[in-house]
């Protein structure tokens, strides 16, 4: 892609690209402080970097979103395709479910490296918005690319402002999270749905899709958001007795419905990427065709049930696989309600919020439970085995 992404070959003939060999010295650049790996560093500062992506975007004094030289008009868009590879891909889903709700734009999501090889049918009032932390992932560039091709309008949510993906999109939403070095994707995870987030927010106003009383009340949601990740990461040390149980297991399985179905997807992925343990993402309702006959007895399944329009559908698919034998580790929001369900192994609660902003809150004790996972294995937790913080190789 770039002439410094070149590939190179180590002693037994494997493929490495010159982004891995970079890493070393990115870990030398940048300061894990106190911390024993980046990736608990980044999790930890998830509330200054979502701060600093709401300071970026948020206009307090006028309550409005400043999206400065956005090339085109709202009605010259009307629908949306949100493409990326891996925790990208999931950031994707999540806005694909706001965009639904919260605007009148048809919205889908693909996977880039499917993307680039179907058959597409291009049309020019189709906005194409390319997910990447790094900018430089070659299957997402070469979507991009495509898109491009054929004259597409382009827009791209990355953390890298100096990367191919950004260099070559008409226009360039920068996540503003700081270097992630850590390969498991946390801080930019969660600054990418914050981009997406505002993008839904700022273009359903503008399409008149919502009202400017429910946006202001979004927005003041919006900045409360830090405040409450910050306490959502206190919840530690019952995570840290829990993952003992994945851990033991041959495999888990991680439910959600509606909003937090790609939250499930991520939390499934950031344990399999660090700890090497078989994990399943499902969005709940989907269990009774097919993964329900792999529950067995003590098999530990994550359910995200927040207190949202999906939380007694959810429940009801708890309950399915709490009958099979299963471990549920339950994740809902704090509430006066209690959960009415017997035999939950665990329950865990973060704070509470809007039903959009929960995914956000949703989504701490996942990282954790995998980080604490993959400490306990003693695996290399900031470079897990077989994988590359950016893959600029197909
Ligand atoms: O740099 P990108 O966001 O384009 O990377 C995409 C994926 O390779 C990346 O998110 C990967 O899935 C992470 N290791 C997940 O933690």
């Amino acid at each position: 892609i770039k002439k410094d992404h070149v590939e190179f070959f180590n002693d037994e003939g494997t493929k490495i690209n010159k982004k891995v060999l970079e890493l070393s010295s990115d870990e030398e650049k940048y300061d894990k402080g106190d911390y024993k790996h980046f990736m608990a560093k980044e999790i930890e500062e998830q509330p200054t970097t979502l701060k600093n992506g709401i300071k970026e975007y948020v206009d307090n004094t006028n309550n409005d979103i400043n999206i400065y030289n956005f090339p085109w008009k709202a009605n010259e868009i009307s629908s949306i395709i949100l493409i990326g590879c891996g925790t990208a891909y999931h950031s994707c889903l999540m806005a694909k479910y706001w965009f639904e709700q919260l605007t009148t734009l048809d919205v889908s999501v693909d996977i880039a490296s499917e993307f680039r090889y179907r058959k597409n049918r291009f049309k020019k009032e189709t906005l194409y918005v390319f997910v990447s932390q790094s900018g430089e992932t070659a299957d997402t560039y070469a979507a991009l690319d495509l898109c491009k091709k054929n004259g597409m309008k382009t827009c791209s949510v990355v953390n890298v402002i100096e990367s191919s993906i950004a260099r070559d999109s008409e226009f360039v939403l920068p996540i503003h999270c700081g270097t992630e070095i850590g390969v498991a994707s946390t801080k930019a995870f969660l600054g990418q749905i914050l981009i997406l987030y505002i993008l839904c927010l700022k273009l359903g106003l503008l399409r008149k899709d919502l009202k400017k009383d429910v946006f202001g009340q979004k927005l003041k949601d919006l900045r409360e958001l830090p405040k409450l990740v910050e306490q959502t990461l206190l919840i530690d040390n019952k995570i840290q007795t829990i993952s003992n149980t994945f851990n033991e297991a041959k495999g888990s399985m991680f439910l959600g419905r509606g909003f937090s179905y790609p939250i499930a997807l991520e939390g499934a992925l950031k344990l399999k990427e660090l700890s090497y343990i078989h994990a399943e993402g499902y969005p709940a309702g989907e269990m009774k065709h097919g993964p329900l006959a792999l529950i067995e007895e003590g098999m530990p399944v994550v359910v995200l049930a927040p207190r949202d329009n999906y939380y007694k559908k959810t429940i009801s698919n708890m309950q399915e696989v709490i009958a099979r034998g299963a471990k549920v580790l339950l994740i809902t929001n704090k509430s006066k309600d209690e959960v009415v369900s017997e035999n939950i192994w665990e329950t865990l609660e973060v704070e509470s919020t809007n039903a959009d902003l929960l995914p956000f809150l949703l989504t701490i004790p996942l990282q954790k439970l995998a980080y604490y996972s993959a400490l306990k294995k003693g695996f290399d937790i900031d470079k897990p085995r077989n994988l590359a913080k950016s893959v600029t190789v197909e």
